[in-house]
């Protein structure tokens, strides 16, 4: 049996959304503070390069997604916080796992055919294989659990088969089957502009998320220009059905407020958008406000941040090296 062992990651890729925060962010600080899991959180630079980085640009924002993990609530002490490319044991498993994986899973990844789009030719060989490397970020600590957005959940299948097939290839029982963490009410925040695509920080248009680097006059703004329909918010979930504009605003308030879709409902329900979109706003700006100014105070402190990275980088690789050198005696190195 394995260790109860959480691990997850964000891309420093720039520009954090309130999905990012609300999906991932947010549930890696509750799994922290409970204490069941030993958690491990990771700043997966490694995958930001599957597409193009300004190196400059890309050392800032690795160390500025560090500040926003703390401002977050991220205790160094408590959880193992470090950056991908310090802990090479990834990478090394990455290849074992490049040997394992089927070119046919990896054809099948969403992600993948979303991103390389229709000039799948000229996209990099890391965006097919990134799949692969996740897989090893996760298997690497022999995680058990993963809390992720609904957007990572084929990518947590294709770990969970690379594991299986791994065990099965050499008769071991070496990996967990590792178990997705996608709950709550914002699983998946969706655009602001359109109801049907997910929140990100790729979106060309910046009225389509919030940034958690926003003030309270955008915030205010995005929320008041947000896509909705004409009705007003109904009383009951039902009501809400085929609505996904409002669905998305009446999620993004409950996971907020910290209370349930039909707690929330009982609140606003039956008051007009012209209403319930200041409300959503304020809200917004008070879990925002206070996280995003003391990230700008953690980053100014730049060399606190790297030594924070290489005291986590190290913590790390004492659990990432001994399975490596398992698993490559295992494969016959
Ligand atoms: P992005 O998808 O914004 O480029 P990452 O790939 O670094 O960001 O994802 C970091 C985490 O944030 C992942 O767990 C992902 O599932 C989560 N996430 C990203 N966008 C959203 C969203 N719109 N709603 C919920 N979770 C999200
Ligand atoms: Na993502």
């Amino acid at each position: 049996s394995f260790t109860p062992r959480v691990f997850s990651g964000i891309q420093p890729s720039g520009g954090l959304t309130l999905g990012n925060y609300l999906g991932a962010m947010k549930r890696f600080v509750t799994m922290q503070d409970e204490g069941k899991f030993e958690t491990i959180y990771c700043m997966v630079d490694l995958h930001a390069i599957t597409v193009w980085q300004d190196p400059a640009v890309l050392r800032d924002n690795t160390r500025e997604l560090c500040a926003f993990f703390i401002a977050a609530g991220i205790d160094p002490e408590k959880s193992i916080l470090f950056n991908q490319s310090q802990v090479p044991e990834h990478t090394q498993l990455a290849w074992i796992f490049n040997c394992v994986a089927r070119m046919g899973w990896m054809k099948r990844m969403t992600q993948w055919k979303d991103k390389a789009g229709k000039n799948a030719e000229n996209a990099s060989l890391g965006l097919f294989g990134y799949p692969a490397l996740m897989a090893a970020d996760i298997l690497v600590y022999h995680a058990t659990h993963v809390p992720v957005g609904d957007d990572q959940k084929q990518h947590l299948e294709l770990t969970r088969d690379i594991a299986m097939k791994f065990n099965h290839d050499f008769g071991v029982e070496f990996f967990p089957v590792t178990e997705p963490v996608i709950e709550g009410p914002a699983t998946r925040v969706m655009s602001l502009r359109d109801g049907s695509r997910k929140m990100s920080k790729s979106d060309p248009s910046d009225m389509s998320r919030i940034n958690m680097s926003d003030d309270a006059d955008a915030i205010a703004q995005k929320f008041r220009k947000a896509r909705t329909d004409p009705e007003p918010l109904p009383f009951e979930m039902e009501g809400l059905t085929d609505r996904p504009e409002a669905r998305n605003l009446v999620d993004l308030y409950a996971a907020l407020s910290g209370r349930t879709l039909p707690e929330v409902m009982a609140e606003v329900g039956g008051k007009p958008f012209s209403e319930f979109k200041p409300m959503l706003a304020d809200l917004a700006v008070e879990v925002i406000s206070p996280i995003s100014s003391e990230m700008r105070r953690l980053a100014k402190d730049t060399a606190e941040i790297d030594r924070v990275l290489a005291k986590g980088a190290e913590r790390a690789r004492a659990v990432a090296a001994p399975v490596v050198k398992r698993t490559y005696e295992i494969v016959g190195m």
